[in-house]
């Protein structure tokens, strides 16, 4: 995963911004950030949400990890853009086993991450989110989804003729792993763009 990214980091951001501006900016809407918050991205990638996520939470803390240093790179002159100086942390990090101790956060985030991850780790995953929340605490992911109308399944078959051409992504369903992990109120919007084909999930912890 680290090497694909490596060499995909500085192309990246231009297939991002053509086909999932729109649902970044709706998971980030729905993220709906309060100043003085402590929010964590994972996955952050080059930065594209991160950037977001830190200009409504000037006064806050975010935390961002991801497994490629290429991109992390990227991510921190993105983030030193946002000009909210002291008020954020990049540092490497996995998923499956991240940095924090519990309770820490109010809000996680990831978007285009768990399209990457195998179905089976799904709920290992969003637990290990669920452990570094507080309760009542808020998770808002993007991904890569299944196609809804014929003209978004084009997408897919690029994953089946060579995965590496769209980074590794597929598209995958997550409301049903959600709520097996623990996570209530769960709401899901499909976001179409230039025929690809990405959801927004957001859920909350109990108190
Ligand atoms: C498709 S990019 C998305 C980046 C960014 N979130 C965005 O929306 O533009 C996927 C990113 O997830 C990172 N990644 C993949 N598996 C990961 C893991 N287990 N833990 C942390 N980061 C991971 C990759 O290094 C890459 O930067």
């Amino acid at each position: 995963m680290c090497r694909t990214y490596t060499w995909i980091a500085p192309t990246h951001d231009l297939l991002a911004l053509l086909v999932e501006r729109r649902a970044r900016r709706l998971a980030v809407e729905w993220a709906a950030p309060r100043n003085g918050e402590r929010v964590l991205e994972v996955g952050v990638g080059t930065g594209l949400s991160f950037q977001k996520l830190l200009r409504r939470n000037p006064s806050g803390f975010t935390d961002g990890i991801d497994l490629t240093p290429a991109m992390l790179r990227l991510a921190r002159w993105r983030a030193r853009r946002a000009g909210t100086a002291s008020h954020w942390r990049l540092q490497e990090g996995d998923a499956y086993d991240l940095p924090f101790p519990a309770g820490t956060f109010d809000l996680a985030f990831s978007s285009y991450v768990f399209d990457l991850l195998p179905e089976a780790d799904f709920v290992p995953v969003l637990r290990e989110f669920a452990r570094v929340l507080r309760p009542g605490g808020r998770i808002v992911l993007a991904a890569m989804t299944k196609p809804r109308a014929w003209y978004e399944r084009g997408w897919n078959a690029l994953y089946r003729l060579w995965p590496p051409l769209l980074g590794g992504c597929r598209g995958v369903r997550l409301t049903f792993f959600l709520r097996k992990a623990g996570y209530q109120s769960v709401r899901r919007r499909h976001v179409s763009q230039l025929t690809f084909p990405s959801e927004v999930v957001h859920g909350t912890l109990p108190r």
